[in-house]
């Protein structure tokens, strides 16, 4: 198997006296689409955030493409190419979707925000731009002010935020939410369309979704790793089947 992209080792963390992360371990394949799942409260985007660099672990190790990125800040682990999507979206409403991406150009440039004055007119940011709102299908809608654009359109414009920064692998905390069927469906091919290119962590409730889309799946309950394996396997799980009968039962 190729070398992980990207290594959670022993990763743990506390708010208080509630563990949230309690030892987490698991590694994701370059290309893979590894999926994060878990009952509400289980620590799921309190890792993701971990591991994008918003919060500082307790103990443990975060290896990415090789190198200890632990003490790496947020704005370095993006650098380095580990992208992220939000849990809630993150786009700026009054600029139109073109501009938004071409602010993560920007970003990865390692420009400061105040240069994007200049930058609206610059091939150089808007190229990429235009070639990753092309690859979630909104070339259409470039020019269209993000807080115009719907539901499902603004989360896929969240992933060409992430694809404009020429990521090795991303995070996509629950892209899904809140998105109608007809748009989850529309997501979900965009998720499909990206399999193989990029590593993907994937927290996602939406278990139809997970099981067409996941290469693997991670069970996370009360911060630990569960079942971590093939999707058929874990979902035949006896325990993966308990922690979900509390939620669903
Ligand atoms: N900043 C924080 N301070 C204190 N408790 C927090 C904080 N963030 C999350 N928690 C708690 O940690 C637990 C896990 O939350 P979270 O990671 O958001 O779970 P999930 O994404 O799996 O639903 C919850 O009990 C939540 O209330
Ligand atoms: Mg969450």
């Amino acid at each position: 198997m190729a070398e992980p992209v990207l290594v959670l080792e022993a990763l743990s963390k506390s708010f208080g006296a509630l563990k949230v992360t309690d030892g987490v371990s698991l590694a994701v394949a370059p290309g893979e689409l590894h999926a994060l799942i878990g009952p509400n409260g289980a620590g799921k985007t309190t890792l993701v955030h971990q591991i994008s660099g918003m919060l500082t672990p307790d103990a443990g190790t975060i290896r990415f493409r090789g190198q200890d990125v632990t003490a790496f800040n947020a704005e370095k682990r993006a650098r380095h190419g580990l992208a992220r999507t939000f849990q809630i979206t993150s786009t700026i409403a009054s600029l139109s979707a073109l501009e938004n991406v071409a602010l993560g150009v920007q970003a990865k440039a390692g420009h400061p925000l105040s240069f994007f004055r200049n930058a609206a007119s610059d091939e150089r940011l808007n190229r990429p731009a235009r070639a990753a709102l092309d690859a979630v299908g909104l070339s259409e809608r470039a020019h269209v002010p993000a807080g115009s654009l719907s539901h499902g359109e603004k989360r896929a414009l969240e992933i060409a935020m992430a694809l404009a920064l020429e990521p090795a692998a991303i995070l996509l905390d629950e892209p899904l939410a809140g998105v109608g069927k007809e748009e989850g469906e529309r997501l979900i091919g965009l998720l499909k369309s990206l399999k193989g290119r990029y590593a993907m962590l994937l927290v996602e409730h939406d278990m139809e979704a997970v099981f067409a889309l996941a290469d693997t799946v991670s069970v996370l309950v009360y911060g630990r790793v569960i079942a971590s394996g093939d999707p058929a396997a874990v979902r035949a799980d006896p325990a993966v089947r308990e922690a979900y009968l509390g939620e669903e039962g």
